[in-house]
């Protein structure tokens, strides 16, 4: 069983934290901090639409958990003023669970579904009708006496949500007329989103921590959002309740997350490609092996933002640690052959 992390993106499953997850979700373009390029593509299609009394193309957001594509799927629905509803890849089982969530909807609505990779076969056979042509077709009955129906369905919009669109069927990918990646945001964004949810939660922070918290809040809302309650808990009890760099330093030392955002977990990968493989090539089943941790888990909670701040590089034969994190672990990186390179 792997540890509980608190720089994990995975959702929340606590209903307090999905609770304040809700509270903190920025409603509109306005209050959705960062990913210009994004808001501007979704803007224009939004208007257009709009314009033509159309409905959406069907979007598809993909990017690393907690960087905003739930929040940014309600944000859409309520610039179009669309009624929205969610449901996710594994929750969609059967071909029958989507008929009847497709024939349930009404012009204008909003499908949005999580996770869209984990959607089985038959499922994703019946999306494929319904995304182009507004059209389900369902069979009747077994064996020789089967027949197919061809039911019209309302013009309705798809939102997916993936961490991977690897992980996606091509010809669902085709389907979508839009498809976007959430990046990364920038270190000022992230402490205007935690400036953002100190002031709704009421939470008092100074700018000198809140610039500490976003450095290491791997870039990422959900973990930035994280942090800042753990770090008020902290000040609650160890301080007067404000927190300044002094309160949100001490804190995250005892989380044990670092400069850059990392926590044991991280360190202890990257300790392990270094001590283990001489800082790689390695593959990622063995990093999965070697942190017992699902091959998914590195994939979608680890390596995104370790490559992203260079630490670690995907290259053709395997994940390589860099200079850098050799630099940030204080080890010295060895030459193949036992010898102290030069680098
Ligand atoms: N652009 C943003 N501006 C402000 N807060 C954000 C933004 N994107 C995400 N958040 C916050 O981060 C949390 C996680 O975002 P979410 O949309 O659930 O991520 P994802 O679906 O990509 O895993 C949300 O509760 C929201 O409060
Ligand atoms: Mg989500």
């Amino acid at each position: 069983m792997a540890i509980e992390r608190i720089v994990s993106t995975k959702d929340d499953e606590d209903p307090i934290e999905v609770e304040l997850e809700i509270t903190l979700r920025p409603h509109d373009f306005t209050n959705y901090i960062g990913q210009k390029r994004l808001k501007q593509n979704l803007q224009l299609a939004i208007a257009a639409a709009t314009k033509r009394g159309e409905p959406l193309d069907h979007i598809l957001l993909y990017g690393p958990p907690g960087l905003g594509k739930t929040t940014m799927a309600t944000v859409i629905a309520n610039e179009m003023g669309a009624n929205i509803r969610v449901t996710s890849g594994p929750a969609v089982e059967r071909a029958g669970d989507l008929a009847s969530l497709l024939t349930n909807l009404q012009d204008g609505d909003i499908l949005f579904i999580d996770e869209i990779h984990r959607l089985n076969r038959s499922v994703e056979e019946v999306l494929y009708s319904a995304m182009e042509d507004f059209k389900l077709d369902i069979m009747l009955g077994k064996g020789p006496t089967a027949r197919s129906l061809r039911l019209d369905l309302p013009k309705f919009t798809i939102i997916g949500a993936t961490t991977r669109t690897g992980a996606l069927a091509a010809p669902l990918r085709d389907r979508f007329g839009m498809i976007h990646r959430l990046e990364f945001y920038t270190p000022e964004e992230v402490q205007q989103i935690i400036e953002r949810a100190a002031k709704i939660i009421g939470i008092k922070i100074d700018e000198a921590a809140a610039q500490d918290l976003a450095k290491r809040a791997r870039l990422t809302p959900r973990i930035a959002n994280r942090l800042l309650k753990r770090v008020r808990d902290y000040a609650d009890i160890n301080g007067d309740g404000i927190i300044d760099a002094e309160i949100s330093t001490q804190a995250l030392g005892l989380l044990e997350v670092d400069d850059l955002g990392l926590d044991p977990a991280d360190r202890m990968l990257l300790m392990a490609i270094i001590d283990n493989y001489q800082g790689g090539p390695v593959g990622v089943e063995t990093l999965a092996a070697l942190t017992a941790e699902e091959r998914s888990t590195i994939e979608d909670f680890y390596e995104p933002y370790l490559m992203q701040i260079g630490l670690l590089e995907r290259t053709p034969r395997g994940r390589k640690v860099t200079h850098k994190a050799y630099k940030h672990l204080g080890r010295k990186p060895n030459s193949p052959d036992g010898q102290e390179s030069l680098l």
